[in-house]
Protein backbone atom coordinates (compact mmCIF):
# COMPACT_ATOMS: atom_id res chain seq x y z
CA UNK A 1 0.00 0.00 0.00
CA UNK A 2 1.15 3.59 -0.90
CA UNK A 3 2.53 4.79 2.48
CA UNK A 4 0.32 7.93 1.91
CA UNK A 5 -3.00 6.11 2.15
CA UNK A 6 -1.84 4.60 5.32
CA UNK A 7 -5.07 4.89 7.42
CA UNK A 8 -3.76 6.87 10.69
CA UNK A 9 -4.16 4.09 13.17
CA UNK A 10 -5.30 5.92 16.52
CA UNK A 11 -4.19 4.82 20.03
CA UNK A 12 -7.22 2.56 20.45
CA UNK A 13 -6.69 0.99 17.39
CA UNK A 14 -2.85 -0.12 18.18
CA UNK A 15 -1.71 -3.36 19.97
CA UNK A 16 -2.09 -2.47 23.87
CA UNK A 17 1.04 -2.26 25.77
CA UNK A 18 0.89 -3.61 29.37
CA UNK A 19 -0.80 -0.57 31.35
CA UNK A 20 2.17 -0.06 33.35
CA UNK A 21 4.38 0.74 29.97
CA UNK A 22 1.41 2.99 29.03
CA UNK A 23 1.73 5.09 32.31
CA UNK A 24 5.64 5.08 32.28
CA UNK A 25 7.46 7.96 31.78
CA UNK A 26 10.54 6.56 30.46
CA UNK A 27 14.22 7.37 31.81
CA UNK A 28 15.91 9.76 29.30
CA UNK A 29 19.19 11.16 29.72
CA UNK A 30 20.67 14.33 27.64
CA UNK A 31 23.52 12.01 25.99
CA UNK A 32 23.89 13.35 22.59
CA UNK A 33 26.34 16.36 21.46
CA UNK A 34 28.46 15.23 23.95
CA UNK A 35 31.90 13.98 21.98
CA UNK A 36 34.11 17.27 21.85
CA UNK A 37 33.29 18.81 25.23
CA UNK A 38 34.48 18.60 28.65
CA UNK A 39 31.72 15.82 30.11
CA UNK A 40 31.09 16.59 33.61
CA UNK A 41 27.69 15.25 32.87
CA UNK A 42 28.05 11.88 33.31
CA UNK A 43 30.44 10.57 36.47
CA UNK A 44 32.29 9.04 33.45
CA UNK A 45 35.67 8.35 33.01
CA UNK A 46 37.18 11.43 31.82
CA UNK A 47 40.49 10.32 30.40
CA UNK A 48 39.47 6.93 28.73
CA UNK A 49 40.31 3.23 28.99
CA UNK A 50 43.56 1.41 29.82
CA UNK A 51 45.78 1.36 26.69
CA UNK A 52 45.93 -2.64 27.21
CA UNK A 53 42.29 -2.04 26.51
CA UNK A 54 42.26 -0.05 23.42
CA UNK A 55 45.10 -2.95 22.38
CA UNK A 56 43.00 -5.58 23.36
CA UNK A 57 40.10 -4.68 21.12
CA UNK A 58 41.90 -3.46 17.83
CA UNK A 59 43.58 -6.98 18.11
CA UNK A 60 40.29 -9.24 17.59
CA UNK A 61 40.44 -10.56 14.23
CA UNK A 62 37.55 -9.00 11.65
CA UNK A 63 36.02 -13.07 11.44
CA UNK A 64 35.45 -12.67 15.18
CA UNK A 65 32.57 -10.25 14.85
CA UNK A 66 30.79 -12.88 13.09
CA UNK A 67 30.50 -15.41 16.15
CA UNK A 68 28.29 -15.47 18.94
CA UNK A 69 30.05 -13.90 21.82
CA UNK A 70 32.04 -16.21 24.52
CA UNK A 71 31.95 -15.66 27.81
CA UNK A 72 34.36 -18.09 29.19
CA UNK A 73 37.27 -17.11 31.85
CA UNK A 74 35.07 -13.81 32.37
CA UNK A 75 33.12 -14.11 35.70
CA UNK A 76 37.00 -15.74 36.65
CA UNK A 77 38.57 -12.97 35.88
CA UNK A 78 36.24 -10.34 37.90
CA UNK A 79 36.74 -13.32 40.71
CA UNK A 80 40.73 -12.90 41.09
CA UNK A 81 40.24 -9.08 40.07
CA UNK A 82 37.66 -9.15 43.58
CA UNK A 83 40.24 -11.77 45.34
CA UNK A 84 37.16 -12.87 46.83
CA UNK A 85 36.62 -16.90 47.37
CA UNK A 86 33.41 -16.99 45.53
CA UNK A 87 32.46 -19.78 42.99
CA UNK A 88 32.05 -18.37 39.27
CA UNK A 89 28.13 -18.93 39.39
CA UNK A 90 27.77 -16.01 42.32
CA UNK A 91 29.04 -13.42 38.86
CA UNK A 92 26.04 -12.35 36.49
CA UNK A 93 27.73 -10.17 33.71
CA UNK A 94 25.03 -7.96 32.01
CA UNK A 95 25.24 -5.55 29.40
CA UNK A 96 25.95 -3.02 31.85
CA UNK A 97 24.48 -2.22 35.37
CA UNK A 98 21.29 -0.34 33.66
CA UNK A 99 20.48 -3.93 32.47
CA UNK A 100 21.83 -5.67 35.85
CA UNK A 101 18.81 -3.10 37.11
CA UNK A 102 16.50 -4.02 34.69
CA UNK A 103 17.00 -7.87 35.46
CA UNK A 104 16.46 -7.01 38.77
CA UNK A 105 12.75 -5.64 38.87
CA UNK A 106 12.03 -7.90 36.00
CA UNK A 107 13.02 -11.15 38.45
CA UNK A 108 11.82 -9.89 41.59
CA UNK A 109 9.29 -7.06 41.18
CA UNK A 110 5.81 -7.90 41.00
CA UNK A 111 2.76 -5.74 40.87
CA UNK A 112 1.93 -4.57 44.04
CA UNK A 113 4.57 -5.50 45.81
CA UNK A 114 6.97 -2.30 47.06
CA UNK A 115 10.44 -0.88 46.26
CA UNK A 116 12.27 0.89 49.35
CA UNK A 117 14.66 3.29 48.32
CA UNK A 118 16.00 6.45 49.93
CA UNK A 119 15.42 9.86 47.41
CA UNK A 120 17.46 11.70 45.51
CA UNK A 121 18.71 8.64 44.10
CA UNK A 122 19.96 7.38 40.73
CA UNK A 123 17.32 7.97 38.41
CA UNK A 124 16.71 4.53 36.65
CA UNK A 125 15.37 2.56 39.60
CA UNK A 126 11.98 4.63 39.40
CA UNK A 127 11.25 3.50 35.81
CA UNK A 128 11.98 -0.19 36.35
CA UNK A 129 9.94 -0.58 39.43
CA UNK A 130 6.87 1.55 37.97
CA UNK A 131 7.22 -0.97 34.30
CA UNK A 132 6.50 -3.71 36.87
CA UNK A 133 3.29 -1.83 38.41
CA UNK A 134 5.55 -1.70 41.98
CA UNK A 135 4.80 0.89 45.05
CA UNK A 136 7.93 3.65 45.72
CA UNK A 137 8.97 4.24 48.85
CA UNK A 138 11.52 6.78 48.58
CA UNK A 139 12.85 7.53 52.00
CA UNK A 140 14.71 10.89 51.66
CA UNK A 141 18.48 11.88 53.05
CA UNK A 142 18.73 14.19 56.21
CA UNK A 143 19.44 17.91 55.95
CA UNK A 144 21.63 19.51 56.04
CA UNK A 145 24.01 17.47 55.05
CA UNK A 146 22.22 14.35 53.29
CA UNK A 147 22.96 12.13 56.04
CA UNK A 148 21.84 8.42 55.50
CA UNK A 149 18.33 7.81 56.90
CA UNK A 150 19.38 4.55 58.31
CA UNK A 151 16.60 4.21 60.95
CA UNK A 152 13.92 5.34 58.89
CA UNK A 153 15.02 2.97 56.18
CA UNK A 154 14.87 -0.06 59.54
CA UNK A 155 11.73 1.00 60.08
CA UNK A 156 10.60 1.03 56.84
CA UNK A 157 12.33 -2.21 55.95
CA UNK A 158 11.17 -4.44 59.20
CA UNK A 159 8.22 -2.66 59.91
CA UNK A 160 8.28 -2.37 63.31
CA UNK A 161 5.16 -1.19 65.47
CA UNK A 162 3.86 0.12 62.23
CA UNK A 163 0.53 -1.91 61.46
CA UNK A 164 -0.58 -3.18 57.55
CA UNK A 165 3.18 -3.38 57.27
CA UNK A 166 4.39 -5.76 54.09
CA UNK A 167 7.89 -6.20 53.70
CA UNK A 168 9.10 -4.63 50.57
CA UNK A 169 10.41 -6.71 47.80
CA UNK A 170 13.40 -4.70 46.79
CA UNK A 171 15.45 -2.55 48.71
CA UNK A 172 17.84 -0.48 46.59
CA UNK A 173 20.81 1.05 48.24
CA UNK A 174 22.86 3.07 46.20
CA UNK A 175 26.78 3.51 48.40
CA UNK A 176 28.25 6.23 47.78
CA UNK A 177 24.84 7.70 46.94
CA UNK A 178 24.82 9.00 43.02
CA UNK A 179 23.67 12.32 43.30
CA UNK A 180 24.40 13.20 46.90
CA UNK A 181 27.82 11.05 47.67
CA UNK A 182 26.06 9.72 51.02
CA UNK A 183 28.51 7.32 52.50
CA UNK A 184 26.96 4.29 54.19
CA UNK A 185 29.37 1.75 56.31
CA UNK A 186 29.33 -2.27 54.97
CA UNK A 187 28.20 -3.25 58.44
CA UNK A 188 24.25 -1.72 58.84
CA UNK A 189 23.38 -2.64 55.35
CA UNK A 190 25.07 -6.41 56.14
CA UNK A 191 22.86 -6.10 59.27
CA UNK A 192 19.71 -4.81 57.09
CA UNK A 193 19.97 -7.46 54.90
CA UNK A 194 19.99 -10.28 57.56
CA UNK A 195 17.27 -8.56 59.37
CA UNK A 196 14.92 -9.05 56.17
CA UNK A 197 15.04 -11.90 54.38
CA UNK A 198 12.18 -11.56 52.04
CA UNK A 199 13.48 -8.57 50.74
CA UNK A 200 16.22 -8.66 47.79
CA UNK A 201 18.70 -6.11 49.47
CA UNK A 202 20.46 -4.75 46.22
CA UNK A 203 23.71 -2.59 47.28
CA UNK A 204 24.99 -0.54 43.94
CA UNK A 205 28.43 -0.17 44.59
CA UNK A 206 28.84 1.48 40.95
CA UNK A 207 30.93 4.35 42.66
CA UNK A 208 32.63 1.93 45.56
CA UNK A 209 35.99 2.63 44.22
CA UNK A 210 36.00 6.02 45.46
CA UNK A 211 35.36 5.49 48.99
CA UNK A 212 36.15 1.61 49.89
CA UNK A 213 32.87 1.56 51.16
CA UNK A 214 32.32 -2.07 49.61
CA UNK A 215 29.96 -4.58 51.44
CA UNK A 216 31.87 -7.29 49.33
CA UNK A 217 34.33 -8.13 51.70
CA UNK A 218 31.93 -8.89 54.82
CA UNK A 219 29.07 -10.31 52.87
CA UNK A 220 28.20 -14.27 53.68
CA UNK A 221 25.95 -14.88 50.48
CA UNK A 222 25.45 -18.50 52.60
CA UNK A 223 23.93 -16.49 55.63
CA UNK A 224 22.56 -13.73 53.69
CA UNK A 225 21.41 -14.79 50.50
CA UNK A 226 19.07 -12.08 49.78
CA UNK A 227 22.00 -9.57 49.24
CA UNK A 228 22.83 -8.56 45.87
CA UNK A 229 26.03 -6.67 44.99
CA UNK A 230 26.12 -4.44 41.57
CA UNK A 231 29.68 -3.41 40.37
CA UNK A 232 30.55 -2.03 37.08
CA UNK A 233 33.51 -1.11 34.93
CA UNK A 234 31.90 1.69 33.35
CA UNK A 235 32.89 4.83 35.62
CA UNK A 236 36.30 4.16 36.92
CA UNK A 237 37.84 1.76 34.12
CA UNK A 238 36.47 3.76 31.45
CA UNK A 239 34.28 1.50 29.71
CA UNK A 240 30.41 2.98 29.92
CA UNK A 241 30.63 3.28 25.73
CA UNK A 242 30.99 -0.42 26.23
CA UNK A 243 28.76 -1.46 28.55
CA UNK A 244 29.73 -4.29 30.85
CA UNK A 245 28.29 -4.73 34.53
CA UNK A 246 28.04 -6.92 37.31
CA UNK A 247 25.79 -8.63 39.50
CA UNK A 248 27.49 -10.61 42.74
CA UNK A 249 25.51 -12.56 45.39
CA UNK A 250 23.73 -15.89 45.75
CA UNK A 251 24.03 -18.55 43.07
CA UNK A 252 20.50 -19.37 42.99
CA UNK A 253 19.85 -15.60 43.29
CA UNK A 254 22.08 -14.32 40.42
CA UNK A 255 20.44 -17.39 38.30
CA UNK A 256 16.80 -16.17 38.69
CA UNK A 257 18.57 -12.81 36.98
CA UNK A 258 19.83 -14.49 34.43
CA UNK A 259 16.92 -16.22 33.39
CA UNK A 260 15.61 -13.04 32.30
CA UNK A 261 18.54 -11.71 30.59
CA UNK A 262 19.23 -12.38 26.64
CA UNK A 263 21.80 -15.19 26.15
CA UNK A 264 24.33 -12.53 24.26
CA UNK A 265 23.23 -9.41 25.65
CA UNK A 266 27.30 -8.96 26.14
CA UNK A 267 29.08 -7.74 22.60
CA UNK A 268 32.66 -9.64 22.16
CA UNK A 269 33.90 -5.98 22.53
CA UNK A 270 32.68 -5.66 26.06
CA UNK A 271 33.71 -8.90 27.01
CA UNK A 272 37.56 -8.65 25.42
CA UNK A 273 37.75 -4.83 27.13
CA UNK A 274 36.49 -6.38 30.44
CA UNK A 275 39.11 -8.85 30.16
CA UNK A 276 42.08 -6.38 29.25
CA UNK A 277 40.50 -4.03 32.25
CA UNK A 278 40.41 -6.21 34.72
CA UNK A 279 44.03 -7.56 34.55
CA UNK A 280 44.94 -4.09 34.55
CA UNK A 281 43.92 -2.71 37.81
CA UNK A 282 46.80 -0.59 38.85
CA UNK A 283 45.22 1.80 35.69
CA UNK A 284 41.88 2.05 37.09
CA UNK A 285 43.91 2.56 40.51
CA UNK A 286 45.66 5.51 39.31
CA UNK A 287 43.00 6.95 38.13
CA UNK A 288 40.74 6.97 41.01
CA UNK A 289 43.56 8.57 42.70
CA UNK A 290 44.08 11.15 40.45
CA UNK A 291 40.39 11.68 41.00
CA UNK A 292 40.30 11.91 44.32
CA UNK A 293 43.56 14.49 44.20
CA UNK A 294 41.70 16.89 41.79
CA UNK A 295 38.61 17.15 44.14
CA UNK A 296 40.55 17.87 46.68
CA UNK A 297 41.67 20.55 44.68
CA UNK A 298 38.10 21.55 43.61
CA UNK A 299 36.94 21.59 46.85
CA UNK A 300 39.51 23.48 48.17
CA UNK A 301 38.42 26.69 45.55
CA UNK A 302 35.23 26.33 46.53
CA UNK A 303 35.60 26.59 49.86
CA UNK A 304 38.00 29.58 49.45
CA UNK A 305 35.75 31.00 47.43
CA UNK A 306 32.68 30.67 49.95
CA UNK A 307 30.66 28.69 46.83
CA UNK A 308 28.05 25.79 48.38
CA UNK A 309 28.67 22.60 47.62
CA UNK A 310 28.52 19.15 49.01
CA UNK A 311 31.39 16.67 48.06
CA UNK A 312 31.04 13.29 49.87
CA UNK A 313 31.69 9.93 48.51
CA UNK A 314 31.80 9.24 44.30
CA UNK A 315 33.78 11.24 41.43
CA UNK A 316 30.96 14.04 41.75
CA UNK A 317 29.88 16.92 43.78
CA UNK A 318 27.23 19.66 43.85
CA UNK A 319 27.38 22.94 43.52
CA UNK A 320 24.50 25.22 44.54
CA UNK A 321 25.58 28.38 41.46
CA UNK A 322 24.38 32.04 42.81
CA UNK A 323 23.22 32.58 39.69
CA UNK A 324 19.89 30.58 37.77
CA UNK A 325 21.03 27.18 37.75
CA UNK A 326 19.72 27.17 34.21
CA UNK A 327 22.08 29.98 32.99
CA UNK A 328 25.24 28.87 34.72
CA UNK A 329 24.23 25.27 33.09
CA UNK A 330 24.14 27.08 29.99
CA UNK A 331 26.55 29.51 30.10
CA UNK A 332 28.93 26.33 30.77
CA UNK A 333 28.62 24.71 27.75
CA UNK A 334 28.63 27.72 25.77
CA UNK A 335 32.62 26.94 27.41
CA UNK A 336 32.47 24.30 26.16
CA UNK A 337 31.64 22.05 29.41
CA UNK A 338 28.62 19.58 30.31
CA UNK A 339 27.56 19.45 33.98
CA UNK A 340 24.22 18.07 34.95
CA UNK A 341 21.66 20.10 36.37
CA UNK A 342 19.54 18.59 39.09
CA UNK A 343 16.58 20.66 38.57
CA UNK A 344 13.39 19.26 40.24
CA UNK A 345 15.38 16.51 42.01
CA UNK A 346 13.73 16.47 46.26
CA UNK A 347 16.45 18.31 48.37
CA UNK A 348 18.75 19.50 45.50
CA UNK A 349 16.99 21.26 43.60
CA UNK A 350 19.15 24.06 42.01
CA UNK A 351 22.36 22.55 42.22
CA UNK A 352 24.52 21.41 39.38
CA UNK A 353 25.73 18.16 39.46
CA UNK A 354 29.99 18.02 38.55
CA UNK A 355 31.62 14.93 37.32
CA UNK A 356 35.09 15.07 38.54
CA UNK A 357 38.08 14.21 36.53
CA UNK A 358 41.61 15.14 36.42
CA UNK A 359 42.88 17.97 37.99
CA UNK A 360 43.37 19.81 34.82
CA UNK A 361 39.52 19.35 33.90
CA UNK A 362 38.76 20.58 37.38
CA UNK A 363 40.87 23.63 36.72
CA UNK A 364 39.70 24.20 33.21
CA UNK A 365 35.89 23.55 35.05
CA UNK A 366 36.59 26.21 37.91
CA UNK A 367 38.07 28.51 35.55
CA UNK A 368 34.95 28.72 33.92
CA UNK A 369 32.79 28.95 36.71
CA UNK A 370 34.23 30.86 38.56
CA UNK A 371 34.32 33.81 35.88
CA UNK A 372 30.67 32.80 34.86
CA UNK A 373 29.33 33.58 39.00
CA UNK A 374 31.53 36.50 38.72
CA UNK A 375 34.36 35.05 41.02
CA UNK A 376 37.12 35.79 39.31
CA UNK A 377 37.73 38.73 36.43
CA UNK A 378 36.49 37.86 33.00
CA UNK A 379 39.34 37.03 30.85
C1 LIG B 1 24.32 4.64 40.65
C2 LIG B 1 24.39 4.13 39.27
N1 LIG B 1 24.06 2.87 39.03
C3 LIG B 1 24.12 2.35 37.77
C4 LIG B 1 24.50 3.12 36.70
C5 LIG B 1 24.56 2.51 35.34
O1 LIG B 1 25.84 1.96 35.15
P1 LIG B 1 26.26 1.23 33.80
O2 LIG B 1 26.92 2.23 32.93
O3 LIG B 1 27.17 0.10 34.22
O4 LIG B 1 24.99 0.71 33.19
C6 LIG B 1 24.85 4.47 36.91
C7 LIG B 1 25.24 5.31 35.77
O5 LIG B 1 25.23 6.51 35.83
C8 LIG B 1 24.79 4.98 38.22
O6 LIG B 1 25.11 6.25 38.48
Amino acid sequence: MDPQQRPDLSASQLPHPRPEVENLKAYSAPLEGRRGLLRLDFNENTVGPSPRVVEAIRAIPADHYAIYPEYDGLREAVLANLALPLEPSQIGLFNGVDAAIHAIFHAYGDRGETLLTTSPTFGYYTPCAQMQGMAIKAIPYRLPDFAFPLEELRTALLGEGVSGWRAPRILLICNPNNPTGTRLAPEPILELAAAAPGTLVVVDELYEAFTGDSVLPLADFAATPNLLVLRSLAKTAGLAGLRIGFAIGAAAVVDRIARVTGPYDINSFAVTAAHAALEDQPYTDAYVAEVLQARAWLVDQLQAAGVRHHAAGGNYLLVWPRQAPADVDAALRRAGILVRSMAGKPLIDGSLRVSLGTTAQMQQFWQAYARIEGLLPPV
